[in-house]
């Protein structure tokens, strides 16, 4: 993305005067130029006639009003974050624009020329919420109103740092938000703990995962599996890894052969692993928060146990191994795992000390399958899932 243009706060845009130096022809792409007056400085565009309608270069008009533009391949998305606090979306080739969450519809989709997204006049009228529209002959006129309130002015400090690597784009919103409510902490620490999802308390504003299969599922507080939801690809453990309990123990296919080449390696070392706990149902995991919180409290409850559609184990890709007592941290095994788990793709998942990034206590016996690269990574920064997600993941779709 670039950088900004010089300070554009004040969004008067003033389209002077317009140019059509080619034939207007139906399905024919003729080449026009317009100029837009920005607090005295004009800028000519390249802009395109087809079917009789006027197209506008959309990353540059955006831009120049100070906007700050990204695009998302996967879907060919493209989102604009205004002076005003305002959030654009729309997908390239569709007739569809959606400001602060309204959808318009227009007559006409956005089409790419040379590699450049270019959208109707009239799309882009309304994308810019523009007070006065005109289009008088060879002379288009647009206006907007001057805002500089508080909330324009929390809104420039988080465009701020808009490049940062940290910087999601579909947070906006909540980091304008979240910085008006949390003065206390600077920008970054306000996109960091945006970007966790941490400016909702826990069971707040829970998101359904959409792929709850992908290998990489982040399964926490604020992300819950679908209700129903059943993984498919289970196999079912040797008994000789898991306790005998008679009971059966099944993992996701990947993680159930890592775990045993972990366990084999350990059994190497002198050590003698058992998973205690691997897949559960979401009915399971529901009698276990229950009859936790019958126990010993909804407090102490939330701390130790998942409530249904929010445990990883309802994924087949954590295993509980050999205890769950804290004290497992001082054994030979926990000391083994600490260094050796992430080789076999496998991170501690609730670390001491992350307990308000994670929502649950320490539990040195919980490792959840993420693959040898991811887990290499997580174990290298001493970071939580949560932070590897918010790093690495999704602030990186768009650009
Ligand atoms: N003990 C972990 C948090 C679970 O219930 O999934
Ligand atoms: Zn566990």
């Amino acid at each position: 993305m670039k950088k900004w243009f010089a300070m554009v706060m004040m969004c008067v845009l003033l389209i002077t005067s317009f140019t059509c130096t080619g034939v207007v022809e139906n399905n024919v792409y003729a080449k026009g130029g317009f100029v837009i007056e920005l607090n005295g400085q004009s800028t000519e565009f390249a802009s395109i006639i087809h079917n009789n309608i006027h197209y506008v270069p959309m990353r540059k008009i955006f831009e120049k009003t100070g906007s700050a533009v990204f695009f998302r391949s996967r879907d060919s998305k493209v989102l604009i974050l205004t002076r005003d606090g305002d959030v654009i979306s729309h997908i390239i080739g569709e007739s569809i624009i959606t400001v602060n969450n309204e959808e318009k519809t227009f007559n006409n989709p956005s089409i790419i020329q040379n590699n450049e997204t270019y959208i109707p006049i009239d799309m882009a009228s309304a994308a810019l919420c523009l007070q006065r529209f005109s289009y008088e002959k060879q002379r288009i006129k647009m206006q907007k109103p001057i805002s500089n309130n508080d909330y324009n002015r929390v809104v420039e400090d988080v465009l701020e740092v808009c490049d940062s690597d940290n910087f999601n784009p579909e947070n906006f919103i909540s980091y304008v938000k979240y910085h008006t409510k949390m003065p206390k902490y600077s920008i970054q620490e306000v996109l960091f703990r945006v970007n966790l999802e941490l400016d909702s308390p826990f069971y707040e504003n829970i998101t359904t995962i959409e792929n709850p299969n992908n290998l990489l599922v982040l399964v926490n507080k604020y992300n819950q599996l679908p209700s129903g939801f059943k993984q498919k690809n289970l196999v079912n453990m040797d008994r000789k890894y898991t306790i005998n309990d008679g009971k059966e123990y099944l993992l996701q296919r990947e993680a159930y052969e890592k775990c045993i080449e972990m366990f084999n390696a350990a059994k190497k070392a002198g050590l003698s692993m058992k998973v205690v706990s691997a897949y559960r149902t979401e009915d399971y995991q529901r009698n276990l928060y229950n009859q936790k919180v019958r126990t010993a409290g909804k407090v102490h409850a939330d701390n130790y146990s998942a409530r249904a559609g929010h445990s990883e184990h309802q994924t087949g890709l954590a295993v509980d191994i050999n205890s769950t007592s804290v004290s497992f941290e001082y054994t030979a095994e926990f000391k083994w795992l600490k260094e050796h788990a992430h080789e076999y793709g496998f991170i501690l998942r609730y670390q001491k000390d992350k307990e308000w990034i994670t929502g649950y206590s320490y539990e040195p016996w919980h490792y959840r399958y993420v693959g040898a690269d991811v887990a290499k990574v997580i174990h290298e920064e001493g970071i939580t899932y949560e932070e590897y997600y918010a790093k690495y993941i999704s602030a990186h779709e768009f650009q």
